[in-house]
């Protein structure tokens, strides 16, 4: 298949980024994953603002492209047009000599998107839930801008994947923040509790989606920070993502979660999300 690559479609295989790109160099840029259900992208208005203020964030001025046609050319294209697929967006502040200050003015950033073929979570997680384990977070204090700065998240995931689990919650003074690359839900007295929105999260999009759909269904829906202590009372725990949808953690560190099964609201929340989308 084909990338786009600053302005043009390019074989894959042909896809060249310079060596010195800041996105390589610095992790100097941001970014967004689009999931495709069925050749149609899902909230790509939403992930395209989100892209715009990341970029304002960061001081980054996004060249004009076309996302819709993009995304639409990069899945047709991919032969994805009945496919379930994502599809990555990069854009970096460009090259140059490594220093640590911006590149001149006028430098191009580097735009990168691509899509892939991408065939869900597994099932036994939908059916069974999926283990978490809790992780200190390292991060900075600018966790709404979603950077390709991602190193504490991908050391948080991978402790839970040798734990032989499937997300890192990240705890921060007390307080289970999100996961490493997703946000974070308790069902607390009946109530649906997520972080609030703020500089420790990455607002999701999914999250906000869920969080719509919780007061539809009429669930009690609290924005509150939920403490690792009252983990061990909620009756439900979930993550949600662009990737994971909506998807139930059974366990904690080894701990069950409630019945240690998937529960009602998290099944009632992915039942009206796959309406959606
Ligand atoms: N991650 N929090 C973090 C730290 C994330 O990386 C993500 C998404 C989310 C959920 O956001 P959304 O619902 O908009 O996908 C929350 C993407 C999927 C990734 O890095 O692959």
């Amino acid at each position: 298949g084909e990338v786009f690559l600053n302005g043009q479609y390019v074989p894959y295989a042909e896809a060249r980024i310079p060596v010195e790109d800041r996105g390589f160099l610095f992790g100097d840029g941001v970014y967004e994953v689009v999931k495709i259900y069925r050749g149609r992208p899902f909230r790509l208005r939403e992930h395209l603002a989100r892209l715009q203020r990341s970029a304002r964030e960061i001081l980054l001025e996004l060249p004009d492209v076309d996302w819709e046609g993009v995304v639409d050319r990069l899945v047709r294209g991919g032969g994805l047009a009945d496919r379930d697929a994502t599809v990555y967006i990069e854009v970096s502040r460009g090259s140059g000599p490594r220093a640590h200050h911006f590149p001149p003015a006028g430098t191009p950033p580097t735009v990168l998107a691509l899509a892939r073929e991408f065939p869900g979570v597994p099932p036994e997680y939908r059916e069974r839930g999926a283990a978490a384990i809790t992780h200190p977070d390292l991060r900075w204090a600018r966790c709404d801008i979603k950077s390709v700065n991602l190193l504490p998240n991908v050391l948080a995931k991978e402790k839970a994947v040798r734990a032989g689990a499937y997300e890192a919650i990240l705890v921060r003074d007390g307080v289970a923040i999100e996961g490493s690359s997703s946000n974070f839900f308790a069902v607390l007295d009946g109530a649906v509790v997520t972080h609030p929105e703020g500089p420790h999260i990455l607002s999701g999009i999914t999250r906000a989606v869920v969080l719509g759909l919780a007061r539809d269904l009429g669930y009690r829906v609290v924005e509150a920070p939920i403490r690792v202590s009252d983990l061990g009372r909620a009756s439900e725990l979930f993550v949600t993502s662009t990737t994971a949808e909506v998807m139930p953690i059974v366990s904690v560190d080894g701990n069950p979660v409630g019945a240690g099964r998937p529960g009602p609201v998290a099944a009632s929340l992915l039942e009206a999300f796959m309406r959606l989308v």
